[in-house]
């Protein structure tokens, strides 16, 4: 098992560790009873994990004498929304949990983020450990204290920044997690890779050509190469004030797009699109060498990502979508390009016509 700490400014306390590893929830139960972050645990999950793993989990916590109780909400996205949050405190209430209990956010994104938003609220904030399940989840949304549930207006846009105790990356969850999920999560690891770590594209062009994009070994390496750069940014920007919007690489017309396509494009899918996109915008502007662009899209087609815009979507759509990017600033909508592989920076707007122009130029 590999550990790596999260340093948070200024205060030791809400530090954590994040430990990476096939098969490690006995070592979890074991750093939670020795630790004592809780008297007693509530794990949430969907129903979904939940048949896959949650007795298995809650069984592991008992072994070592760690009181635990399940709550089970619905899966997907639809269930990150404020009634959830207020289901989930109403079982707590009626579970007895106190200021003693912590929550285990057992899941992908979804559940990391419910569950880390009712442990920021209830009773004025109980702990929350992270166990993510998706490969999404563990290189990316696990980290960093971001929590949220949606409303009718948009994702997101209600939440807080509540740190865990500790993230519990077990590898073997990804064994269920359906193909389509999996992808998903890659499009954030070559984002990484796009932002700072350009021999991850190498490393994951070459193990999707030998088909090994599923091995331990592999996922073992991208997954602790992804949190020592998710760790890394988060160190330096909590609260997503400046150098955290790197991790937005390819979002801002991955978003769009995503709504655009009424969300039958997953998130990979659509981030996978939006790095295509911010790369050739990059190159246009002369920031990016155009064999960089070019490495960009080969990875993404590589590992079965899509890299143009589906048939059928407009693309004044996506722009009209774009300006009203829940991240921009008055009138403009800041975007992150690359100088070069490795080399992001924050760019304060695009021009209407660059952007046209480029989703013109990726219709499939
Ligand atoms: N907080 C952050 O910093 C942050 C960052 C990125 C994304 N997010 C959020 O993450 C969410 C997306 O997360 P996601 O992609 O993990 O999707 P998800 O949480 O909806 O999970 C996808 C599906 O996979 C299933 N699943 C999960 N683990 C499984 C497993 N091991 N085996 C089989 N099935 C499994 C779930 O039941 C669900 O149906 C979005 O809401 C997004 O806003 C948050």
């Amino acid at each position: 098992m590999k550990t790596m700490k999260v340093h948070m400014e200024n205060r030791t306390s809400r530090s954590y560790e994040i430990h990476i590893g096939e098969g490690i929830l006995d070592r979890m139960a074991m750093i939670l009873a020795k630790n004592r972050w809780a008297g007693r645990y509530v794990i949430v999950t969907d129903s979904r994990i939940d048949s896959l793993h949650g007795e298995r989990v809650q069984a592991t916590l008992e072994k070592c004498d760690l009181p635990c109780e399940r709550i089970v909400v619905e899966p997907g996205e639809a269930a990150k929304e404020i009634g959830t949050v207020l289901t989930v405190t109403e079982q707590l209430t009626a579970l007895g949990a106190d200021r003693q209990t912590a929550l285990i956010a057992l899941g992908g994104g979804v559940i990391g983020d419910l569950t880390g938003f009712a442990a920021s609220l209830y009773m004025r904030g109980i702990g929350v450990v992270q166990v993510p399940t998706t490969l999404l989840a563990q290189v990316d949304s696990s980290i960093g204290g971001k929590t949220a549930v949606d409303t009718k207006a948009g994702k997101n846009l209600l939440g807080s920044f509540h740190q865990p105790k500790g993230v519990f990356i077990d590898i073997a969850f990804l064994r269920t997690l359906p193909d389509e999920t999996f992808r998903s999560g890659l499009a954030e690891v070559i984002k990484y890779g796009a932002i700072e770590a350009p021999g991850l594209l190498e490393e994951m062009e070459s193990a999707a050509g030998a088909g090994t994009l599923r091995e331990t070994a592999f996922l073992e390496t991208i997954i602790t190469a992804s949190c020592r750069i998710k760790k890394g940014i988060v160190e330096l920007d909590e609260k997503d004030l400046g150098l955290r919007r790197i991790l937005n690489f390819g979002h801002t017309v991955g978003h769009a797009v995503e709504a655009a396509s009424d969300y039958r494009l997953s998130h990979g899918e659509a981030v996978a699109i939006g790095m295509v996109a911010a790369a050739g915008i990059a190159e246009q502007m002369h920031h990016l060498p155009a064999e960089d662009a070019a490495r960009i899209s080969a990875v993404i087609r590589a590992v079965g990502l899509p890299i143009g815009i589906p048939k059928g979507m407009d693309a004044g759509e996506i722009l009209a979508r774009i300006a009203m990017d829940k991240k921009r600033e008055g009138r403009k909508v800041p975007f992150v390009l690359l100088k070069k592989l490795g080399v992001p920076f924050v760019n304060g707007g695009i021009p209407e016509e660059i952007l046209r122009k480029t989703l013109e130029g990726m219709r499939t």
